[in-house]
């Protein structure tokens, strides 16, 4: 397949949309991450998504749509769901609901449910907007890397993974938030958290009024919340702050090359260093871009500062501790 990354104008949105239209895959910023979209309504396009991201067939997709009216069709809306898409959509949040008779079942993998985003990227809604006037109604979109690998925020991480299986590329620049939507299951009776990530779980409770559970033994199978995912192909080792010197030297010691990434420990005892941010917002903006450069550094072991047990380093803690498990 021709690989080709464009400038998301007029045009090439156009095209785009007309491509998703006929069953092709289209790549699409949102301002989580990266998006490697088809129709969700064509079968044979989303087994295409399955196929280019190595995805284990049971693992569902997430379904953007536009706007809640088209979020309605696929899905039983509860008032639950009307509350969280008034607070939160267009933004990065997913909502898992029943599922509408006539939704796509092929892109929800083994669950009954169907996962919703309605993303705020001008880029995603004006693909979406284009897509919709032509009689689509969802794109379903997982991040575009191959699985299990790191998520793409800027679209040459998306060739750098995909490589010659990569569609048309809609580059819309570094994404905003960088972490994934946080995904709330609103199918099970109380509302349960799935994956942190861009809203935070107090925000949902506000809203909702009642209190958001965290997931247990029963929660549906999630491949972001699979305990190695998001994982560079070098050992990653969470360390805290004090601890920091003392690792790198340790790994220095035994002849290997380390890669830090440290908000209190000067980058310079690292053969690689980049300084982490105090800021939660710019650090998850920044994540997944440091983990790739860490990782191509040539180091034999990434060396990163656990981060504040806060509510707004969660999402990160998260995705660190998943980037670590593999090691
Ligand atoms: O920010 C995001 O959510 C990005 C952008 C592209 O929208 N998408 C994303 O998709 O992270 P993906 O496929 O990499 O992760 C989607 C997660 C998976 O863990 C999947 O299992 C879960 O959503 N999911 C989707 N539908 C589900 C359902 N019906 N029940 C339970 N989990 C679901
Ligand atoms: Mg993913």
């Amino acid at each position: 397949m021709l690989t080709r990354v464009r400038r998301a104008d007029a045009v090439a949105l156009d095209e785009a949309a007309a491509l998703l239209v006929r069953g092709e895959l289209v790549v699409f910023p949102t301002e989580t991450v990266y998006g490697l979209g088809a129709d969700a309504a064509n079968r044979d396009a989303v087994a295409a998504v399955y196929r280019i991201k190595q995805r284990p067939a049971g693992h569902p997709l997430i379904v953007h749509v536009l706007d809640e009216r088209l979020a309605r069709a696929w899905s039983v809306w509860s008032q639950r769901a009307q509350r969280l898409a008034e607070a939160f959509w267009p933004g990065p949040l997913t909502l898992i609901l029943e599922r509408a008779a006539d939704a796509p079942a092929w892109a929800c993998g083994v669950e009954s449910s169907i996962g919703l985003r309605a993303p705020a990227h001008p880029v995603a809604r004006a693909l979406l907007h284009d897509f919709t006037r032509r009689g689509g109604i969802g794109v379903a979109a997982p991040s575009a890397n191959r699985f299990g690998r790191i998520s793409p925020t800027r679209a040459e991480h998306v060739l750098d993974d995909l490589g010659e299986d990569a569609p048309l590329i809609l580059d819309g620049g570094p994404c905003e938030v960088g972490v994934e939507s946080t995904i709330v299951d609103l199918s099970r009776g109380r509302p349960v958290l799935l994956r942190p990530g861009g809203v935070a779980v107090a925000q949902l409770a506000a809203v909702l009024g009642e209190e958001v559970l965290e997931r247990d033994a029963h929660a549906p199978r999630a491949s972001g919340t699979l305990d190695a995912h998001y994982a560079p192909a070098t050992p990653v080792e969470l360390v805290d702050a004090a601890q920091v010197p003392e690792r790198v030297g340790h790994w220095r010691a035994a002849g290997r090359r380390v890669a830090l990434w440290s908000r209190s420990v000067p980058s310079s005892i690292a053969d690689v260093g980049v300084s982490m941010s105090h800021d939660a917002r710019t650090t998850a903006r920044e994540l997944y871009d440091t983990l790739r450069r860490l990782d191509r550094s040539g180091c034999d072991r990434i060396v990163i500062e656990r981060v504040p047990p806060t509510p707004e380093w969660r999402a990160i803690a998260d995705r660190l501790r998943r980037a670590a498990a593999s090691s």
